[in-house]
């Protein structure tokens, strides 16, 4: 099947305008390879047929099938370890000691894939607040795609995801059967999954009261004007005083002057002003 440099803009615009990932020309193959493979399945011999079939459809369940093959979702647990250290030690101290009373705490992980994230963080919290269980925890993990999100609910992983988990948490939090690692039911219990298109702007506007938001490693997939788009949303989602954490390539600075800046521990970390 042919892809024409004109037929590529024209997906990729549509892709852009849905969802916010934009591809250049140099990722012409890996789009092809996927719109191919969608177009086959589909009996289309044709990608312009496959274009009109997406492009008019009032149902938008072919476009999500893409998304699911286009998404990269490499994720594993205790991905940037010395991010979430800052945020173990030096952050959550600080959210606790102004909390103290309230025991309420709402954390998003936007872009969740498989689950990893959003388990990680529920394995630091039990393991940094001081009884955990007179706490009320919320985690929503929201992601587009929704074959990562099936994932996540069952909640089983390979060696992969786990190489980097510290082997008393290992011991303690997972099951292990056979050559899986299952996620226990403490971990599992705060955390909800949900699918969430960060670049829709209803959906977004529906989340709000958030004292922490993790987007890493997904926003390096988009342009300038809709991660300015997401973080704006952020903003809203969040609680005054309320942080929020990019990946380690990512920076809320140079994407958006709204929130403010502050050394805690050895990091800069970004927060709504209250
Ligand atoms: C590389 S994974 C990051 C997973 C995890 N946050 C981490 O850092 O390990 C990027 C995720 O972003 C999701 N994603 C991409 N575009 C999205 C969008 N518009 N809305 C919501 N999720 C999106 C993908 O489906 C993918 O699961």
């Amino acid at each position: 099947m042919i892809l024409t440099d004109e037929l590529f803009e024209k997906f990729t615009k549509l892709i852009y305008k849905k969802t916010g990932i934009f591809y250049e020309l140099n990722k012409k193959y890996y789009v092809a390879k996927r719109l191919e493979k969608r177009a086959e399945i589909l009996n289309l011999d044709d990608l312009n047929d496959y274009y009109t079939m997406l492009k008019f459809s009032e149902d938008s369940s072919e476009f999500d099938q893409l998304i699911n093959d286009l998404t990269v979702n490499e994720t594993y647990f205790f991905r940037d370890f010395p991010q979430l250290r800052n945020f173990a030690e030096d952050v959550l101290p600080v959210f606790v000691r102004e909390n103290r009373n309230r025991k309420k705490i709402k954390i998003w992980s936007a872009a969740c894939s498989t689950g990893e994230e959003p388990y990680t963080l529920s394995i630091i919290l039990l393991e940094m607040l001081d009884k955990p269980e007179e706490w009320e925890i919320e985690i929503l993990a929201t992601d587009i795609n929704t074959d990562v999100l099936e994932s996540a609910k069952i909640g089983v992983y390979e060696n992969r995801s786990v190489r980097d988990v510290p082997p008393e948490y290992l011991e303690k939090y997972f099951t292990k059967r056979n050559d899986k690692y299952i996620i226990n039911f403490n971990v599992r219990k705060p955390v909800s999954f949900k699918r969430l298109n960060l670049m829709d702007e209803n959906e977004m506007n529906n989340i709000n009261g958030c004292d922490f938001i993790f987007c890493r490693n997904c926003l390096i997939y988009f342009d300038d004007e809709s991660r300015k788009s997401v973080l704006s949303s952020f903003y809203d989602s969040l609680k005054p005083g309320g942080f929020i954490f990019l990946g380690h390539s990512e920076s809320v600075g140079r994407i958006s002057s709204a929130f403010k800046g502050q050394r805690i521990g050895d990091s800069i970390v970004y927060s709504r002003p209250r």
